[in-house]
């Protein structure tokens, strides 16, 4: 039946009134609320080590430029729980943008070499969740970022879990909704297959991350899928329990960055088990990173309201040329429609078993009894008793990485709500 111009109008109004839709993890995915697998496609965003999602608007023209490039996610890695992110988030709601947020910061890390969790965490971890809880662009938090580097780092992980268990427990304390909460890994072949799977392992969901995601820096283009590794991460992320994706990705060496690796992501060999990736990073700084400048570089003694460390952080962000516009050539040609919730089964995937320890490498024996709130390492672990027990990581490291120092689909999800209603009324007219 063909809606009268005037009921096909009011439709378009409330479709735009509507707020976004939520993502969730189930299995091995992502899915927006009405069923469609969501794929990210996202940028790390943080202009200065200060909370970036409080100047609505910087958010605002930022966004814009987002949705131009074709971004759907931003990671931010240091916030501000006090402050009102209200008009931030809503920038970037109406331009189709997730925020993911880690929950730590300078003075909560986690710890590699003497790690720790108690209740100070705990509490500004919570408070961070509860600044972000409501709103419905929220994609997931971070318990973590890079707390593991060397093997010797590996008796810090069952920290994360404590902490990603707790917070966990949190959210559904508070009655949230079942936003993803998980750790975002430095790229180290040696321990990345054990401590991903160790994450996940042991049975008892409520203990597990909700996701594992990877900062990797192994793709320099000129690469290939086969001769990048990422081959290899492909071969350890094979039916992984729960969704896995690039929380910093994008060498740039030699450059100019072609941002290749979106193909392979995005593409038949790793889109199955992949949920996206965010590149690494949104501002022009120190270390050429950067998608878009707020201006030329200045002398790095130069001082002003938004310059810090020889760089402007504040204004009309424009593209860097050749990377914002590779990028978004990338991004365009990458479109994968992935399956249907009512068509998936989570029940498929794998459940992992947690690894032994190995001399001098992974150094985790198993289910370890988890430390409680308030313990510190006290260098030794019990093992917990458990049905799942322990035994060989399912893959081994066989590859070195190449750690390069660094410091979705929704087509829709670009454009704002307004539009969204349009196209509606377009669909509806014809
Ligand atoms: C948590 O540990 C830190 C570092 O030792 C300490 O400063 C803080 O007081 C501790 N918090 C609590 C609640 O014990
Ligand atoms: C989130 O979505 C729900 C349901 O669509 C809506 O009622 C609520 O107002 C939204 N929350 C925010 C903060 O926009
Ligand atoms: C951990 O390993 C690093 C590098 O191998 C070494 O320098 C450091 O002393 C070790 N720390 C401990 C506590 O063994
Ligand atoms: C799973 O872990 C949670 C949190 O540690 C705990 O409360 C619960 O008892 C565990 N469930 C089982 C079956 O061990
Ligand atoms: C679900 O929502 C997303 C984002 O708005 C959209 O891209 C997708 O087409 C929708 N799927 C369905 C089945 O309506």
């Amino acid at each position: 039946m063909k809606l009268s111009w005037l009921s096909a109008v009011l439709l378009g109004a409330a479709t735009t009134a509507n707020a976004i839709d939520t993502i969730k993890a189930v299995g091995s995915k992502f899915f927006y609320s009405n069923g469609t697998q969501f794929f990210i496609k996202g940028v790390a965003y943080q202009l200065t080590e200060h909370d970036p999602l409080v100047d609505a608007a910087q958010c605002k023209r930022d966004a814009a430029l987002m949705s131009t490039l074709g971004a759907n996610a931003i990671r931010v890695y240091h916030v501000d729980a006090k402050q009102d992110h209200s008009s931030c988030m809503s920038e970037f709601e109406n331009a189709g943008i997730y925020p993911l947020i880690d929950l730590d910061t300078f003075d909560t890390y986690i710890l590699p070499n003497d790690p720790w969790w108690n209740q100070t965490q705990y509490d500004r971890y919570a408070a961070v969740m509860d600044a972000f809880a409501h709103y419905n662009n929220t994609l997931g938090f971070f318990v973590g970022n890079e707390i593991i580097a060397i093997a010797n780092q590996s008796m810090a992980a069952p920290f994360i879990k404590s902490a990603a268990r707790d917070m966990k427990a949190y959210r559904d304390s508070k009655g949230y909704r079942q936003i993803p909460i998980g750790y975002s890994a430095a790229d180290i072949a040696e321990l990345r297959p054990m401590l991903q799977d160790y994450l996940t392992c042991g049975g008892n969901a409520s203990e597990n991350v909700d996701f594992f995601a990877l900062n990797s820096y192994e793709w320099c283009d000129p690469s290939t899928y086969a001769t990048s590794g990422y081959a290899n991460l492909q071969k350890d992320a094979d039916n992984f329990p729960v969704p896995i994706f690039f929380s910093e990705t994008g060498c740039n060496q030699p450059g100019p960055r072609l941002f290749d690796d979106q193909a392979a992501i995005f593409g038949p060999e790793m889109v199955n088990d992949w949920s996206g990736s965010i590149i690494y990073e949104w501002i022009e700084e120190a270390n050429h990173y950067g998608l878009i400048s707020y201006g030329p570089s200045v002398a790095a003694t130069a001082t002003g309201s938004n310059v810090v460390g020889g760089f402007t952080r504040a204004g009309t962000p424009m593209p860097v040329s050749p990377d914002f516009n590779n990028l978004k050539t990338a991004w365009a040609k990458a479109s994968p429609t992935g399956v249907a919730s009512s068509k998936y089964n989570p029940s498929s995937v794998s459940t992992r078993t947690c690894p032994s320890s190995t001399s001098g490498g992974w150094l985790v024996n198993g289910n370890v009894a988890l430390p409680t709130l308030g313990e510190t390492y006290s260098g030794t672990y019990t093992t917990a008793p458990s049905a799942t027990g322990t035994g060989t990581a399912g893959s081994a490291a066989t590859t070195t990485s190449t750690k390069n120092p660094a410091p979705a689909n929704k087509e829709i999800a670009g454009m704002s709500a307004g539009l969204v209603g349009v196209m509606l009324f377009f669909t509806f007219w014809l």
